[in-house]
């Protein structure tokens, strides 16, 4: 089933008296919004890489390692706004879901994370709404990233528009960690008594992590000032 279809079907099923014509302009309302939480992600990832590149111009080093991005598939968002108990709308979309666009950030060292948190909060023209230090404060499980949602203002030809996109930075090995956490997490569904060693395995691993990106970055500094 396509893109179109699926919403189409979504919104039909939850508002069956909705007529033809009504829900092709609904559809038309989630394709715009697709169309702007997109456009956020390319104007996150173009400021990023001024960064990145002003770093290299001025200190000869890179901070980010790399970006990657997503935006939430049709089938997603529907299902969170489901979950969530919200109307299936793309205005109720806009107002309740702060993760539609994503951007992920990884960077060699974790003072590379602090300093371009700064940098978005001070000098990027994002406006941050929301914060969470997950390296001050890891989860329970082991889970290390700095998060922040900004309001990203998107130029169109109608006037601008604000968009909201969740940022989360963090480390190779961090990465390297949550990626395996994630599979974990999917795998475990109904199946408890296979993961729960794992689980204490893998919080040992984030502990080890943390200690090793701890000395990877003291090392670093050791090394610029010989
Ligand atoms: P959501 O409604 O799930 O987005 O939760 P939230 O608003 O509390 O956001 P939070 O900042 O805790 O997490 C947002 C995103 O961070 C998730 O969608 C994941 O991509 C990532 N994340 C958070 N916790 C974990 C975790 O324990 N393991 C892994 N692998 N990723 C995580
Ligand atoms: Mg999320």
């Amino acid at each position: 089933m396509d893109d179109k279809e699926f919403y189409l079907d979504a919104i039909r099923d939850i508002v069956p008296e909705q007529k033809e014509n009504q829900l092709q302009t609904i559809f038309y309302s989630f394709l715009e919004l697709e169309h702007l939480y997109d456009s956020a992600i390319e104007l996150v990832k173009a400021q990023l890489n001024i960064f990145d590149n002003e770093f290299s111009m001025r200190f000869q080093r890179n901070p980010i390692h790399n970006i990657e991005s997503r935006i939430k598939t049709p089938q997603s968002i529907v299902g969170k706004l489901q979950r969530k108990g919200y109307a299936v709308s793309p205005e109720s979309a806009r107002k309740h879901l702060m993760d539609i666009a994503g951007v992920r950030v990884i960077c060699c060292y974790i003072d590379d994370i602090y300093a371009l948190a700064e940098l978005l909060t001070v000098g990027s023209g994002f406006k941050v709404l929301k914060t969470k230090d997950y390296i001050k404060n890891p989860k329970g499980n082991g889970y290390r990233s700095f998060h922040m949602i900004v309001s990203v203002p998107v130029h169109m030809s109608t006037g601008v528009e604000y968009a909201p996109v969740e940022i989360q930075i963090r480390t190779i090995a961090m990465d390297f960690w949550a990626s395996l956490e994630h599979q974990l997490h999917y795998k475990s569904v109904g199946n408890k008594d296979v993961s729960s060693g794992l689980t204490e395995e893998l919080k040992e691993c984030a502990d080890s992590i943390s200690e090793i990106d701890i000395r990877m970055q003291d090392m670093f500094k050791q090394i610029n000032e010989l």
